[in-house]
């Protein structure tokens, strides 16, 4: 054992001779080890109240409380302390009682020092080993604990896609009767109908709850359906450009600046451009959302290896910490209620993992936000069958 290791031996000797003990501690200090001393069992009980200690060298023989009633007050309360009873000559039986109540071993006295400091390193080492299983088994625990936690959360998602597709049909039938009674109402005979304007409203109010009921639904079906997936070469910096149109009004209400950077020889990746498009879509609304009036929004697409990574960075207010780790889940949202549905995200990751892709965040609050999403170029996802 390394002496930078022998040194963090926490060892505390007790024993009611005193010279022995102080010439025992002597002898030791001189091989490195550093031992604190207790005369009694007492004494030896009150140190470890205090301070926690590794090993034990204890005499089984002294006056008022025995090594053995000792050793059973350690066992009860210190169950990381290894102890090392020390016995007289021709006691083994104290020897063999201690290490059924927990000893780790015994010696005999008068005590030969190599065989005590072997003793010793042994009983540190399965201490040591006992650390490192309970932190394994720890670190398990942990691990175990979070692929529920991810199970969990795909579980979710597909039964909220289930029951959004379940509930698509029942929109549709609100929908289309809203619509029926509101082009009823514009019959000539309705015309003086009492309430008609209390009608109209119920049924305008019908029609924008069903929409966006529909934006939810269409949100989590979006990315189920694998039959409906075509498969193309896309063009990200195209696509990016087209995005960037279609959500410009927005984006100009506001006097944002949308920029786009790429790498001039980029090659088109291998994806449905509908799946690419939604997650740009989704990147860009967030982004536009988070960001004040008169702040820009910079795309960034580089090729690198077998990747393409495409970054989305915004100058808004930035995500807190605690939340860093939620926004992927479905249906968290810091919008107003009724505003947004908390699935942007979660579908944006869902889509880019599909494709064997990352997309990670780094954000600090009042600092903007940086969205990067990494996918495998087109070789490698057509090797995955995709
Ligand atoms: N660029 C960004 N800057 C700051 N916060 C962001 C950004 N993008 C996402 N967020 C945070 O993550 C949350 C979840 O985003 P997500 O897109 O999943 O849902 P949403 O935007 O709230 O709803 P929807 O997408 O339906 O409009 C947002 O409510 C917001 O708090
Ligand atoms: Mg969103």
């Amino acid at each position: 054992m390394e002496p930078e290791q022998i040194k963090k031996i926490r060892l505390l000797l007790v024993d009611d001779e005193t010279q022995f003990r102080s010439t025992l501690a002597k002898r030791l200090k001189k091989r490195g080890f550093a031992a604190l001393q207790a005369g009694s069992g007492q004494e030896c009980l009150a140190i470890l109240s205090d301070q926690p200690m590794d090993i034990v060298v204890m005499d089984v023989k002294m006056p008022g409380m025995t090594g053995i009633d000792t050793l059973h007050r350690i066992r009860e309360k210190y169950i990381e302390t290894e102890i090392i009873l020390l016995t007289g000559h021709a006691a083994t039986q104290d020897g063999v009682e201690g290490i059924k109540s927990g000893a780790f071993d015994y010696l005999t006295k008068p005590v030969e020092l190599s065989h005590l400091l072997s003793k010793i390193i042994q009983a540190y080492e399965k201490i040591i080993a006992a650390r490192q299983s309970r932190e394994a088994a720890a670190y398990k625990a942990h691990i175990e604990q979070q692929m529920i936690a991810t199970e969990r959360l795909a579980a979710l998602g597909t039964l909220a896609a289930g029951v959004a597709h379940e509930i698509n049909n029942p929109l549709a039938i609100i929908y289309e009767s809203a619509g029926y009674l509101g082009a009823l109402l514009q019959n000539e005979e309705l015309a003086d109908m009492p309430h008609k304007a209390v009608f109209e409203k119920a049924l305008r109010n019908i029609e924008s709850g069903v929409k966006r009921a529909r934006t939810i639904t269409h949100q989590l079906l979006g990315n189920v359906r694998k039959s409906e997936a075509i498969l193309a070469e896309v063009d990200v910096a195209e696509l990016i450009k087209e995005v960037i149109l279609l959500i410009q009004k927005e984006a100009q209400d506001k006097e944002i600046v949308v920029k786009l950077q790429t790498d001039d020889d980029l090659k088109p990746i291998w994806a449905d451009p509908n799946h690419i498009r939604q997650v740009l879509i989704n990147l860009l609304n967030n982004a536009i959302h988070a960001t004040l009036e008169g702040g820009a929004i910079t795309f960034e697409v580089k090729a690198a290896a077998d990747d393409m990574f495409i970054t989305v960075s915004d100058t808004g207010m930035g995500i807190p910490k605690e939340n860093l780790e939620k926004i992927f889940e479905p249906f968290f949202s810091t919008k107003a209620p009724g505003e947004g549905t908390g699935l942007g995200l979660f579908v944006t990751k869902e889509i880019v993992e599909k494709l064997g892709g990352h997309i990670r965040v780094d954000s600090r609050v009042g600092q903007g936000a940086r969205f990067v999403v990494q996918l495998p170029s087109g070789s490698k996802l057509k090797d995955q069958g995709v």
